[in-house]
This record gives C-alpha cells, sequence and structure tokens, in this order.
C-alpha cells in the first residue's frame, strides 16, 4: 500500500525519520545516552583487531561511510569489499577478524557466498539485515537487525539509513569498549545519532527545492557527484541512486581525485553536484569547488548555507542544509540525494519503483 504517495519509493523516504528512530531505539539506551547492543549481536570488540565489511550495491556504500566510524571511533582497521570480488579473491583470514555482512533481502547471491567463505575460514560473522528470517541471517554467527519493515522499491532508500544507524551504533560502541571513546564523547556521539529522526525531518520539509534541482538535471546527459570523508561514499550512493533511477550517465568521485583525471570533463555542461557539509574536511572540499568553478563548472551544492556563505560559495548553494553535527551527514544528506533521483526520474516519466533490469533482490550471481 503506497497510502499516499505515488510511488514506494517516494513512500518510504518518507518513512525515515520513523523507522530510523526505531532501529535506533533497539541498538540505544535513551535514558543513559549510551548505546545498548540487542542480545543477538555478542561480540568483544576489544578482542578483534581487524574488520572485514562486504556487500553490494547500496548496502557496500553503508559499509564504505562504516569504515571511516569504525576507524576514526574505535581505531580499528577495516577492509571493505563488494561481495563478488571478495568471495572470488578468497582472502587469507588471519587474526583475529570478524567479517561484516550488510543486505537488505539478507539473500544476495554473492553476499551469502562470501558469507559461507568467511564461516568457512572459521572467522565469527555479524550480519546487519533487514529480513530476519532470511537465509544470511540465519546463517550468520550474530544478527544485527535494521528495522526498516518491507522495502518494496526496487532502489534501496529506508533499509540503507537504518543500516547506517546500526553501523554507526556498533563503531560507537567498538570504540568504548576498546577504549578509544571517553563517557562524554559517546555521550556526544549518541546524542547526534538520536537527533537524527528530528533532522530528517526538517530536511524533508524542504522537498520542494530539491524538486527545482531536480528538473534541471533531466535535461542532462552525464553528471559528476563529489564528495570527502564520509560524504564520498554518499557521492557515489548518489552516482548509483541517479544512475539507476533516470538512466542518467553519474559518476562519483572523491573530490580530492578531482584533478587526476576527472577535472578534464569540467565544462559549463556537465552538472557537479558536491556534498559539502561543515566537517573536518569542509576547506579541501571548498578548494575542489573553487577548482570547478574556475573552469566554468556547473555547480549543484547540498551544503550548510551558513558554512558556504563563511567562505563566500553562497551562492551555489542549491540544496540548503540545516547544521548537522559532522558524525551523522551521511544519514542527514542521503535525503536530499535520495529525492534528487527521486525527482529527476519521475519528472523524466521513469519507472520509479522498478527500474529497467534491475532486480530487488538479486539471488543470483
Ligand atoms: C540500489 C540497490 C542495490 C542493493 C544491492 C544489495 O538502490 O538497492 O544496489 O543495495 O543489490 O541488495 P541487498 O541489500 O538486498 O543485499
Amino acid at each position: 500500500d503506497k497510502g499516499n504517495y505515488s510511488h514506494f519509493m517516494a513512500k518510504e523516504i518518507h518513512e525515515q525519520p520513523e523507522v530510523v528512530g526505531r532501529t535506533i531505539a533497539h541498538y540505544v539506551d535513551l535514558a543513559n545516552g549510551v548505546v545498548a547492543l540487542p542480545d543477538t549481536v555478542n561480540i568483544d570488540f576489544a578482542a578483534i583487531d581487524r574488520l572485514v565489511v562486504v556487500g553490494c550495491g547500496t548496502a557496500f556504500y553503508a559499509g564504505a561511510i562504516a569504515k571511516y566510524w569504525f576507524e576514526q571511533l574505535a581505531g580499528l582497521p577495516v577492509e571493505i569489499d563488494v561481495a563478488s570480488e571478495f568471495r572470488y579473491r578468497e582472502p587469507p583470514l588471519s587474526g583475529r577478524g570478524l567479517a561484516l555482512f550488510i543486505s537488505q533481502s539478507g539473500e544476495t547471491a554473492d553476499t551469502l557466498a562470501s558469507l559461507r567463505y568467511t564461516q568457512q575460514g572459521g572467522w565469527p560473522s555479524l550480519a546487519v539485515v533487514n529480513v530476519q528470517t532470511s537465509t544470511i541471517a540465519r546463517e550468520s554467527t550474530m544478527m544485527a537487525p535494521t528495522l526498516a519493515g518491507p522495502e518494496i522499491g526496487v532502489a534501496s532508500t529506508k533499509a540503507f539509513t537504518c543500516q547506517l544507524a546500526v553501523l554507526l551504533a556498533l563503531a560507537i560502541h567498538a570504540g568504548r569498549v576498546r577504549g578509544v571513546l571517553s563517557a562524554e564523547r559517546e555521550q556526544e556521539l549518541v546524542g547526534a545519532l538520536v537527533g537524527v529522526p528530528a533532522l530528517m525531518n526538517r530536511v524533508l520539509a524542504h522537498e520542494t527545492d530539491v524538486e527545482v534541482v531536480a528538473r534541471d538535471l533531466t535535461h542532462t546527459t552525464d553528471v559528476l557527484y563529489l564528495g570527502r570523508g564520509l560524504s564520498y561514499p554518499l557521492a557515489l550512493e548518489g552516482a548509483l541512486k541517479l544512475k539507476e533511477l533516470s538512466y542518467i550517465h553519474a559518476e562519483g568521485y572523491a573530490a580530492g581525485e578531482l584533478k587526476h583525471g576527472p577535472i578534464a570533463l569540467i565544462d559549463e555542461t556537465i552538472p557537479v553536484i558536491v556534498i559539502a557539509p561543515r566537517d573536518g574536511v569542509f576547506e579541501k572540499t571548498v578548494s575542489n569547488i573553487q577548482e570547478v568553478a574556475a573552469r566554468g563548472g556547473n555547480i549543484i551544492l547540498i551544503g550548510d548555507r551558513s558554512a558556504a556563505s563563511e567562505v563566500g560559495i553562497a551562492g551555489e548553494t542549491a540544496i540548503e542544509m540545516p547544521p548537522v553535527h559532522p558524525v551523522v551527514v551521511p544519514l542527514i544528506y542521503a535525503i536530499p540525494v535520495q529525492l534528487l533521483a527521486y525527482h529527476t526520474a519521475r519528472v523524466m516519466g521513469k519507472d520509479v519503483d522498478q527500474p529497467r533490469n534491475l532486480a530487488k533482490s538479486v539471488t543470483v550471481e
């Protein structure tokens, strides 16, 4: 049932404050402002020295974001791979490791094969899954559920942000048990996580601003999506969403990679979407924006206007975002990224809920 929405995808985007809030409540002791993991997640993060993260598509990008969190908040080295590469590369499973699998459906063939590979190698596994009765949920040693509810639209939206909420809670927990985070810092981070649903609602209230930008994108054939730090995997996700729904060619790049090749593409015809929150790498992203502007590039900035005006680029802000704690940027900035793909495809008359050639659950490799 789509309710009052014209597509499942729109409904699922708008459900995010609710389902992400529900997911957070499953991992956080709200009264004490600390992470409290459910019984299904029974791992001592202080006893491991390596985390290997595996998934496909959007789930892989959630893992790529989690790499930054586990490394920065918990000092835990993370390797991340797409499942189709991991399973055939057969990487050595040495050391005291944990394998982390991310999947909405829990049935993705390559992810399942990767899980079985790590099980055979004797590593414990933790699955972040939305379908709790799925094969991956049953076969993994431990399960961390996302409480997104059924996701019908082929493009993953609410499952992605719920995955991020679970992964951030796990990273904060790991940071505490590994002695990296102080009690004050944990409270600050948990506070930021708990504040996510309200911020998502605030951003959803400005949907019409995103629609205006989307209408411009319908006339283009190529898009570049840039970000740094946590916003780099989100840029990759933004490019994936845009191409799979609108069939516009979109590429995501780390903003710092621009001058190593893709800058050759820049002219006034190619929109360059830059995810530019005020975070630890904001100044660096700003210099990349200036490089694009100097070559006549058509910049579409998704960012915080007050931060942008301090550095003289407020005029480029197409999608204005509220101030956000840097650690939760991917959860909040996922909303305009999803809406941009949705509205672009919708205005172009594409089948948003069932894009051509795609299946919701990829059970064959
Ligand atoms: C993109 C999308 C896909 C899935 C991928 C993994 O919008 O939905 O990239 O994320 O096929 O699927 P799951 O999470 O079911 O393993």
